[in-house]
């Protein structure tokens, strides 16, 4: 048979259609429909076509057990907080065992790179000298607002220069990070530092896509957690710091204006003494709500 521009799609959408896994017939079938009208829409020249190639082959060479170009690709381009977002519909819990929506669910990013050292409440996550010292109070609930005793949160966050302690050879693995146990109503507290905005990673082809197109590589500040309990889909999300710069253009598109937090700035030195940090310091307050683990079929 010919290669027909106008019968095209269809003929090689019946190549798959023999397919013996539904699920994978569906997802061929589907990517050729949506890729052929791609194709038809920006109809590329040849020379086009193989800078598309080179830039994905150059994605691919960026990519090791380090660095996850092909992650950073999904994120810029939405495709991350798309898949997150529907998975959280799909799983969300019925309305009748739901009081408070669930927290959402973001990207987990690639500095969650090494474990989080355990820590007691109330631990300094970051050494004491900070320009922002700050408190951050947490309560991890279920959908109906009961408290998940014993949940584990684990927390992960730059500097206030904008860097992971991955990133910064003469800075002990484990600054900023911390796995806390939540107590009998849920709740936990640690110390630490407002973080900064900072840069995606730019040096490799998505930075150069970011460039093109005029975007700039910033997220916004924000702490990671990831929060896990018996009985519940752990949780991985973000708090934003409400006066962050690019709060509104997020590089990866994971801000919701339900995970953006004021770290309020709290000037009482005896409060300040009360919490063993020096007068001025900032105070964060957050839950987290999860869901449940869906019942066994
Ligand atoms: C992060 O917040 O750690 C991050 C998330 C997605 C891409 C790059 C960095
Ligand atoms: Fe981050």
């Amino acid at each position: 048979m010919d290669f027909i521009e106008g019968t095209a799609t269809e003929a090689v959408a019946q190549s798959f259609a023999g397919t013996a896994d539904p699920r994978l017939r569906r997802v061929l079938g589907s990517l050729v429909e949506h890729l052929h009208g791609f194709v038809r829409d920006v109809e590329p020249t040849i020379e086009e076509w193989e800078a598309a190639i080179g830039f994905l082959t150059a994605v691919g060479h960026m990519s090791d057990d380090q660095r996850q170009e092909f992650i950073l690709l999904s994120d810029v381009l939405g495709v991350s907080m798309l898949v997150e977002t529907i998975e959280a519909r799909k799983s969300a819990a019925p309305a009748h065992r739901r009081e408070w929506d669930a927290t959402p669910s973001t990207v987990l990013g690639p500095f969650h790179v090494i474990a989080s050292p355990e820590r007691e409440h109330g631990d300094q996550i970051f050494p004491a000298g900070g320009k922002r010292p700050c408190v951050v109070r947490g309560r991890v609930l279920g959908p109906d607002g009961t408290p998940v005793a014993g949940a584990k949160v684990d927390v992960w966050q730059c500097d206030e220069n904008g860097y992971y302690d991955v990133q910064l050879p003469e800075v002990p693995n484990g600054t900023g990070r911390g796995l806390f146990t939540a107590d009998a109503e849920g709740r936990f507290w640690f110390r630490s530092v407002v973080p900064s905005h900072y840069p995606i990673p730019t040096d490799g082809p998505v930075g150069r896509l970011l460039k093109a197109s005029g975007r700039h590589p910033y997220r916004p500040a924000h702490i990671h957690f990831i929060l896990e309990a018996p009985g519940f889909v752990p949780l991985t999300t973000h708090l934003f710091v409400a006066d962050s710069e690019y709060i509104d253009s997020d590089a990866v598109f994971a801000v919701n204006s339900s995970l953006i937090t004021e770290f309020a700035r709290v000037d009482d030195p005896s409060s300040a003494a009360g919490v063993g940090l020096p007068s001025p310091y900032w105070s964060a307050e957050a839950d987290f709500v999860l869901r449940p683990a869906p019942e066994p079929a």
